[in-house]
């Protein structure tokens, strides 16, 4: 009964639930962080939080490969199936569902969706999973907002959420959704990858520590943090 998070960089998490492998927005290939090849990983499900090509990613791919099932809201779910992969499970915003590694419900990301080739994604959405006992909010790509406190509610053992800026909320903001979201654990993941958001992400855990009782992990990148 162990749940560990590793980041890969950029967007890029993976997840091992007592053994089940479950993969968040991979974005492997042509991610400039990544060690990580999209052939040499596994997943049983794949979790995408909207349609953009830093956050879709290698999903066709790794799933069609390794026979995932693919969670994401309903346009993702029928772009996947145009793609020519019908394993999905569509849901929407503020809907969950228990899968056999663990509870998944959607949340609001304040963002974009549009699909590689242009296809209408649907709205952006965050994840909140409840597997073996512990809550993790996964916020995607979005700007503050201040019902992070009613997620927060839920008393939640880990956030993952963006610090780079430009595209998704800034460290500054980082800082309130942390007080907002009351986790017992962050990990900062959307810097760094490209120049337009790179950030100083030691100051940043500093000033998160310097401030409550959260605590900052994944700071280096293919490190699992066991919950
Ligand atoms: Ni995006
Ligand atoms: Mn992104």
């Amino acid at each position: 009964m162990t749940v560990s998070v590793t980041w890969h960089g950029h967007a890029t998490l993976s997840m091992d639930v007592s053994g089940t492998k479950v993969l968040i927005d991979p974005f492997f290939t042509d991610n400039p962080l990544c060690n990580v090849e999209a052939d040499q990983v596994n997943a049983a499900f794949i979790l995408i939080t909207h349609g953009h090509g830093d956050h879709v990613g290698d999903a066709v791919s790794i799933a069609e490969r390794c026979d995932s099932l693919v969670i994401s809201n309903f346009e993702i779910c029928s772009w996947m199936t145009a793609q020519g992969h019908e394993k999905v499970h569509a849901q929407h915003i503020g809907g969950g569902y228990q899968h056999p590694f663990g509870h998944v419900k959607l949340t609001l990301a304040f963002h974009g969706s549009a699909l590689p080739d242009g296809s209408y994604g649907g709205m952006p959405a965050g994840f909140l999973l409840t597997v073996e006992g512990k809550k993790i909010y996964i916020a995607g790509d979005t700007a503050l907002f201040s019902d992070m406190q009613l997620i927060g509610q839920a008393g939640l053992d880990l956030a993952v959420i963006p610090i780079g800026d430009n595209f998704t909320m800034g460290p500054d903001d980082a800082i309130q959704a942390v007080k907002f979201l009351n986790a017992k654990a962050v990990i900062p993941y959307h810097y760094n990858t490209w120049e337009l958001i790179e950030q100083d992400v030691a100051a940043w855990a500093e000033r998160v520590q310097s401030e409550g009782d959260t605590a900052v992990f994944g700071l280096k990148i293919d490190e699992p943090y066991t919950l």
